[in-house]
């Protein structure tokens, strides 16, 4: 891997001194001013020694310390799992902590000024127009009938699966379902990777998914910059990759102006989508097409990965637990109250309503028990804007980065019990069996505070030995395929 060996071989001897320095410069100082901060437990190399373990690893250290520091030439680095702290940064003195100059860097070849990049007014004003946006009927509604369609085709193809008694790869199918189903609710446009039909969806997808990972290297790579001047290595293929989404995404922009403008005139309505949240921020008089594509890109990024990596790691644990399975399954059948025979998917999505949705309880809280042992974003990094003392009594320093870590905290037996490692859905229920939700700030897959996230047939692993692996990127995707058989619980026949 070009990104990690350079550094290592190049900067490790200057990084060692630095730490020396730093480590020593630390204790001298807070010993005059009598200033504590939190135990270092290490280097950020340590970091890329534990890469493709890097969460576990991180819990480890939580399990000795809930707050820690890894020491690192640029700026402190904190680690908290303490829930006591995680309320300050993100409500309590939520101006304090953000996004910082650092990350909006890292982030902004791919997501320009979209909400995931910036802070202060800016954020303000987006959250303002998407929280509205995100509350309307007409974007609920939408999304709903593209989600469903898309989970029909994508139900089709594991009913011919399970005809045929074949093995297939559900990660790769979700997160093609998600990915067409967010596309769509975002620019009025079907990409149809489920099929494969449209050439250019896929490149597009192959592009934003590269693009995605590419720039999450640059949070491990201290050279990026370098590299990103000289145009060379993971930088040229990322600059590469965005050519192919910007096109794309621009070509797109382009002709749904053109097409909002005819409409004003001879076009006819009916003719042309508009609940997609292109022509929404369109009819609000959204013109520049930089900032429309930083926008709404970045809600496809906010909803395609974990909506697809989450489903991906239920079915995993639905088949590591079929008793759990079943009873999901059961209380399906009941909630949707099928009576008469049914012979396909989309007859059976349509027993599928909000009604029914209320009653599947156990369904929500294996769903969330999911979430909690495999958050879709494992660690949320802030940067401090100026010095400050946690509730803990340790301190922070400008410029410092504190991370929050879903994936650690939900596996914290100070937070969860003793069974803190056990995926037990029955923990989200309560003794009448009703969905009861945690304090935000103990389970932070969905974040809290004033940035919270704004979204919101029987499974069978082929090799019941074979462990996924999680694949370093932002989110916590799962490592290769996730291959699995399907079998049909409700004697659904084929399309
Ligand atoms: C299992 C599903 C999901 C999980 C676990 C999840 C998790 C998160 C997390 C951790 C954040 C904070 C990220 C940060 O630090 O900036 C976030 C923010 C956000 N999420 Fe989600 N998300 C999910 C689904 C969705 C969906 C379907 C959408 C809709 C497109 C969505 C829209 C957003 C938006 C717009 C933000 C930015 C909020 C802000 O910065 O003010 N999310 N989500």
């Amino acid at each position: 891997m070009d990104f990690l060996s350079i550094p290592i071989i190049i900067l490790v001897p200057i990084f060692l001194l630095l730490v020396f320095f730093y480590t020593y410069n630390q204790q001298h100082t807070y010993g005059r001013k009598t200033k504590k901060y939190h135990p270092v437990c290490g280097t950020v190399f340590n970091l890329l020694i534990h890469f493709n373990k890097v969460h576990d690893y991180l819990t480890d250290l939580a399990e000795k310390y809930k707050t820690f520091r890894l020491i690192s030439p640029f700026h402190g680095e904190i680690y908290t799992t303490d829930p006591v702290n995680v309320e300050y940064i993100l409500k309590t003195n939520f101006e304090n902590y953000g996004k910082g100059t650092y990350t909006h860097n890292i982030l902004e070849d791919l997501l320009g000024h979209g909400i995931f990049t910036i802070d202060g007014d800016k954020w303000r004003e987006q959250r303002k127009v998407s929280s509205h946006e995100f509350s309307t009927n007409v974007l609920r509604n939408f999304s709903s009938v593209i989600f469903k369609n898309n989970t029909i085709k994508l139900g089709n193809i594991l009913s011919e699966a399970a005809n045929n008694n074949q093995i297939i790869d559900i990660y790769d199918l979700f997160m093609k379902a998600t990915i067409d189903s967010i596309f769509k609710v975002a620019f009025g446009i079907d990409l149809d990777n489920i099929c494969g039909s449209s050439e250019e969806g896929v490149r597009f997808s192959r592009a934003f998914d590269d693009a995605n990972t590419l720039t999450s290297r640059r949070f491990v790579d201290i050279l990026w910059k370098i590299k990103k001047y000289f145009n060379i290595g993971s930088e040229a293929e990322l600059k590469k990759n965005m050519k192919v989404v910007n096109e794309f995404v621009y070509d797109l922009i382009r002709i749904k102006i053109e097409q909002m403008d005819k409409t004003n005139n001879e076009f006819s309505k009916t003719q042309l989508i508009k609940e997609d949240i292109l022509s929404r921020f369109l009819q609000m008089k959204y013109e520049d097409p930089k900032y429309l594509r930083d926008i709404i890109l970045s809600y496809v990024l906010a909803g395609k990965d974990p909506i697809g990596i989450t489903m991906s790691w239920f079915i995993y644990l639905l088949c590591k637990h079929p008793e759990v399975q079943d009873k999901v399954a059961r209380e399906i059948k009941e909630a949707t109250n099928v009576k008469e025979e049914i012979t396909n998917v989309a007859e059976f999505a349509a027993y599928v309503t909000e009604g029914a949705l209320k009653k599947m309880q156990y369904l929500h809280a294996a769903l969330t028990e999911t979430i909690r042992l495999y958050p879709a974003l494992p660690m949320d990094p802030k940067i401090c804007f100026s010095d400050d003392v946690l509730p803990d009594g340790y301190n922070v320093k400008k410029g410092d980065m504190v991370s929050y870590l879903p994936y650690a905290m939900g596996r914290m037996k100070f937070i969860w019990g003793e069974d803190a490692h056990e995926y037990n859905p029955k923990r989200w229920l309560d003794e009448n069996g009703y969905f009861h939700p945690e304090n935000p700030f103990k389970f932070t897959a969905f974040q809290a505070g004033p940035r919270t996230c704004l979204g919101c047939f029987m499974f069978k692993l082929s090799d019941v030995n074979k462990v996924p692996r999680y694949r370093m990127s932002i989110n916590l995707h799962i490592d290769g395929p996730l291959e699995i058989l399907v079998y049909n619980r409700f004697g659904l026949k084929n399309r």
